[in-house]
């Protein structure tokens, strides 16, 4: 089968079609013809090769996918074939100490679609059964392979491992890209005071239309702490949202209140950072990490989805064959929400 991918590891150039075996279910595995595959930060990453993660070549990009069940793998009994459906890309195994304790994002053996197997940017993919939702009816396809990464990851983050309360005041450091938008929608849900702190006004106006009751431009003169500083009238922000990596966490961490979490889920821009320690013990502060979301997290955000309290925000949506273009459109500095490639057969 094709697949959008990478014969080597790399830069954007390297990005290709591949062509690469029909994936065969498993025990308790459903094979999915894809309709829509959606890309992160992560594919990138991918392409320039991760330290410690090795990558079967040629290998296949993308994490998010929503399709249609196709084949069953022995002991199925959950799905049926011709279900449609949206997939949770985080794998766990079920058997460690964490998975028994309902931690899988913890998981020992924990995977990713896309990054420790072969992506979802392809005809066919194959995970386990349990890592399939119904596509709700009313989304289109683009849509159901929008959501899932994105909001798993910001439903953890900002819930579970930030503990956001109502009323709380909230920063979301970045504006625009794939997570940002979820993590705004999911902030506002949970009752926060929601300020995004950007580097462009347009992409800033884009997000107080997701919910955000304020919305800051960062400069070299006026920096991320400066701002949320002011804002705050000089009190601090309670829960601070950080992707950025090096060029912000530092000042994530100078701008939180008394008892304030910063929470990090990603390194994007850098992962050394300087942390001033006293700023830490004499606000009662943390700084935590988090990634992807344990089972329970996954349907309690879904449901929301369903909902419709939380919607997925789309940048783009691409043909088949504009395939690698969608690639380079995760580089583009205008990028508002996720880029979607459609499946072979143009369906949406
Ligand atoms: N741990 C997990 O489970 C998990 C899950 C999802 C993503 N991630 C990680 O989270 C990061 C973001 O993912 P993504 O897919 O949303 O990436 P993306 O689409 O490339 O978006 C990048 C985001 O970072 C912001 N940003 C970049 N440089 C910045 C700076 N100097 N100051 C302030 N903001 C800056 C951008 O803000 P503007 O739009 O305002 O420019 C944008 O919101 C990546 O590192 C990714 O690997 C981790
Ligand atoms: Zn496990």
């Amino acid at each position: 089968m094709k697949g959008l991918g990478f014969l080597a590891h790399g830069g954007l150039d390297q990005v290709s079609w591949v062509d690469r075996p029909e994936p065969v279910p498993g025990p308790g595995e459903v094979r999915i013809r894809v309709r829509a595959a959606a890309f992160n930060r992560l594919d990138r990453f991918v392409l320039a090769g991760i330290p410690g993660v090795p990558i079967e070549l040629p290998h296949i990009l993308g994490s998010d996918a929503a399709g249609v069940v196709d084949v069953l793998g022995p002991g199925v009994s959950e799905v049926a074939p011709g279900a449609e459906v949206l997939v949770n890309p985080g794998m766990w195994d079920g058997t460690c100490e964490y998975c028994l304790a309902g931690q899988e994002s913890l998981c020992r053996n924990y995977r990713i679609l896309g990054e420790h197997t072969q992506g979802s940017a392809t005809e066919f993919v194959v995970v386990p059964e349990r890592n399939v939702r119904a596509k709700p009816p009313v989304w289109s396809w683009a849509q159901a392979a929008a959501a899932p990464l994105v909001f798993e990851t910001a439903w953890r983050a900002l819930k579970t491992v930030a503990q956001l309360r109502a009323r709380e005041t909230v920063a979301v450091i970045g504006a625009g890209g794939a997570v940002a938008p979820a993590a705004i929608q999911i902030a506002r849900s949970l009752g926060g005071r929601v300020v995004v702190v950007g580097r462009s006004q347009a992409k800033v106006d884009r997000a107080l239309a997701l919910g955000a009751e304020a919305g800051l431009v960062a400069t070299s003169e006026k920096p991320l702490d400066r701002l949320l500083w002011d804002w705050s009238q000089k009190r601090g922000v309670d829960v601070i949202f950080d992707s950025a990596g090096s060029p912000t966490v530092g000042r994530s961490i100078r701008a939180l209140a008394r008892g304030g979490r910063v929470v990090v889920i990603g390194a994007s821009e850098g992962p050394q950072v300087e942390v001033d320690l006293r700023t830490l013990f004499w606000r009662q502060a943390s700084l935590r990490g988090s990634t992807m979301a344990n089972r329970s997290e996954f349907d309690d955000v879904y449901t929301e989805l369903v909902r419709g309290t939380l919607q997925p925000v789309i940048d783009s949506e691409w043909s088949w064959a504009q395939g690698i273009d969608a690639v380079h459109r995760l580089t583009s500095p205008e990028v508002f929400g996720k880029v979607v490639l459609k499946g072979p057969d143009g369906r949406s």
